[in-house]
């Protein structure tokens, strides 16, 4: 008998054999050719290639090119790439009113993946499945996706909303339609450009995490490229996953704020009587360290030093969580390290860029993983729609009881 008293072998006969993997914690759900991680040895590459080399030699449309399609693009393909997602960053005017529809300091998150589903209503004569309309579809997401993140801040901002220029780059014209004014436009820090670059760069695909799985999951349905990513959007903005970048920010501001020492504020991580988390720590896969927290720790020292915004008081806040943390045996037992998380909010900050953008600058990043992977669940001929199994806990048969009765 079960923990609640019913037959487990009747509830085995009505379910089958079937394997509960509570969270998928031990369940590949496809198999895929894009991104390889080892977690034990702390190993990240897209189609093969390392994660520390990409982010030091390549740029954010190479690597978007190199995870959807497969191979790094040569000079004249990445020139032609970019230079057609710039001309493409353009919304429809009638967006605008979409904008307008939501209360002033909305989130932009939920703000972002309400205009990706618009999108493909002016999109609608391309949402099929065949290869042109997806390439249409692909092409459409990677050129209007940075507009409307950005549009979605200006909105929540009540700021006016920029136009794309042809002579800048991708990842500037993100950055000046977010962050930039129509009077004064956007000084550009070069520092910055490349240093956002090589954080989209890290963000690109990371397998079969949350929201990667949901864009999978959803277009396993057959649903279009456009709403399939608005739900991957959807799930990336809980706290436990690309949400975490804003919440270790506040998690680091609340402790500063309150003046709780890191150790104090560790103990009541362990005691786990509030639910805090330490945020920014642990990972489902790696469990040795996470490739993209080494590389970005490198950089939050070099961008803080030069930076007037950084929060040098943060940082090392955040230095002393690690540093206890590591040598503590709730943490090591557990194998919990920072995770890409712990220290990408502190740099965006850095940069500039204000906290309610960090989870949406992820969104960003990860777009062409998403694709990619709804791509290739598309493309295969065997591929079925997803759909898990349960085991059933509830009651057993029972009758109505008529209302007088209740
Ligand atoms: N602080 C304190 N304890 C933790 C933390 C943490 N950050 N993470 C895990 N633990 C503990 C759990 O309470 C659990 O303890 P127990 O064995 O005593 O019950 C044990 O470590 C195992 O943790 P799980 O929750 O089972 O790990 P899971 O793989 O399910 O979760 C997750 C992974 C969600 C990342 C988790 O570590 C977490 O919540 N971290 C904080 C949020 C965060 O940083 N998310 C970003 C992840 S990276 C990304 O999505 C980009």
């Amino acid at each position: 008998n079960g923990d609640n008293g019913y037959d487990i072998s009747k509830l085995r006969a009505a379910t089958g054999n079937v394997t509960l993997d509570e969270a998928f914690g031990n369940t590949a759900s496809c198999r895929s050719e894009i991104t390889f991680i080892d977690g034990e040895e702390g190993i990240l590459r897209y189609r093969g290639y390392p994660i520390e080399q990409l982010a030091e030699q390549c740029s954010f449309v190479e690597v978007m090119w190199l995870v959807i399609y497969g191979e790094l693009p040569t000079k004249e393909q990445v020139e032609k790439f970019e230079d057609e997602l710039v001309h493409n960053m353009f919304l429809d005017e009638r967006m605008r009113d979409l904008f307008r529809c939501f209360p002033r300091q909305s989130h932009p998150m939920p703000v972002l993946s309400a205009g990706i589903c618009a999108l493909s209503t002016f999109n609608r004569n391309h949402v099929g499945l065949g290869a042109e309309d997806v390439e249409i579809a692909t092409r459409k997401l990677l050129a209007q996706v940075p507009t409307l993140a950005a549009y979605a801040y200006k909105n929540s901002k009540g700021q006016p909303f920029l136009y794309p220029k042809y002579d800048l780059s991708y990842v500037e014209n993100f950055i000046r339609l977010a962050f930039g004014t129509p009077a004064e436009g956007y000084q550009f820090d070069e520092s910055i450009t490349q240093g956002l670059n090589a954080l989209l760069v890290l963000h690109a695909d990371h397998e079969q995490n949350c929201s990667t799985s949901t864009v999978r999951m959803v277009g396993s349905s057959q649903a279009n490229l456009y709403v399939s990513v608005a739900s991957g959007v959807n799930a990336l903005s809980g706290p436990l996953h690309g949400g975490a970048n804003q919440s270790v920010l506040e998690m680091l501001a609340a402790i500063r704020d309150q003046g709780i020492d890191p150790k104090d504020y560790l103990e009541q991580v362990k005691a786990k009587k509030a639910g805090i988390k330490l945020m920014g720590f642990g990972h489902r896969v790696y469990k040795n360290f996470d490739p993209r927290a080494a590389i970005i720790k490198k950089y939050a020292d070099e961008i803080l030093s030069k930076s007037p915004n950084g929060d040098k008081e943060l940082l090392s806040i955040a230095k002393r969580l690690e540093e206890i943390a590591l040598e503590d045996e709730y943490f090591v037992s557990r194998k919990l390290y920072p995770n890409v998380d712990f220290y990408s909010g502190l740099i965006y900050e850095a940069m500039g860029f204000p906290v309610e953008m960090f989870t949406v600058l992820f969104a960003v990043g990860r777009l062409p993983g998403w694709i990619a992977q709804w791509r290739e669940h598309n493309a295969d001929p065997k591929a079925r729609i997803s759909r898990p199994r349960q085991i059933y806990v509830g009651h057993d048969k029972r009758d109505v009881v008529p209302m007088d009765q209740r």
